[in-house]
């Protein structure tokens, strides 16, 4: 049972098109470890370092026990672990995780897509539902997304989002087998008055997510 005080606006089902989003589901779990296993060069860059190899985590049974971890957080108010499916296909996740409330009101934001449908705007358009939600229902103020320098997709999709870059963190996460060098974006809640899926639509003419 979700306490709605502890965690307003969750759980939730956003979507717009033939994009939808939805909180991690138990049924997922081989879509989600085909997916993943047939994704590793694409992502293992841009992942946390782990003591065990990628094919073992990311087995049904890994999924799972994910699934798990990121529901308990989702109950207490932690974390907003949501899927993304393309037309019904998962295709990839976006979380808003390590939330705080009090008077900060801010949550990191981690997002991933399979290659085979990158560069279509699914990304950044589901990035921004998920915005909208975290500002508006969730009660959110400020969202972060730390992003590598080397990470130019990933850069170009907040900014077009309206994210603003705030500076650079110092060997901030151990990504890919080191500690890495982050660049910290953010939006604030105020930032784009008529919302950032207007913000995404404004910045794509003509370019449907089909
Ligand atoms: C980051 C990621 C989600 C972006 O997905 P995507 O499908 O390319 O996203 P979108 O199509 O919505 O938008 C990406 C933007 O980057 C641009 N882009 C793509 N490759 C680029 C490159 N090499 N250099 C600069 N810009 C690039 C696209 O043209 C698009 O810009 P536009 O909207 O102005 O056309 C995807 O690359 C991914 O999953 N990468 C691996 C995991 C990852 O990096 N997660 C984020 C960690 S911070």
């Amino acid at each position: 049972m979700i306490d709605p005080d502890l965690h307003p606006g969750w759980p939730a089902i956003l979507s717009w098109g033939p994009v939808e989003l939805h909180p991690l589901r138990r049924r997922d779990a081989v879509e989600w470890s085909r997916v993943r296993s047939a994704n590793e060069d694409w992502l293992r860059p841009w992942e946390p370092t782990a003591t065990v190899g990628w094919q073992a985590r990311h087995t049904p049974a890994a999924y799972r026990a994910m699934r798990r971890m990121m529901a308990r957080r989702a109950r207490l108010g932690t974390s907003l672990p949501f899927a993304v499916r393309h037309e019904g296909r998962l295709v990839g996740q976006v979380t808003v995780d390590n939330v705080v409330r009090g008077a900060l009101r801010a949550g990191y934001l981690g997002y991933w897509i399979d290659r085979s449908v990158a560069g279509r705007g699914i990304a950044s358009l589901a990035v921004a539902l998920v915005c909208d939600h975290a500002f508006g229902p969730v009660g959110l103020h400020r969202l972060q997304a730390d992003i590598r320098p080397e990470n130019l997709p990933s850069q170009r999709l907040v900014e077009r989002l309206g994210f603003q870059q705030e500076g650079l963190l110092r060997r901030y996460l151990d990504i890919d087998g080191a500690w890495r060098d982050h660049l910290a974006y953010a939006l604030l809640a105020d930032d784009l008055p008529r919302g950032v899926l207007d913000r995404w639509q404004a910045t794509a003419p003509g370019r449907p997510v089909d």
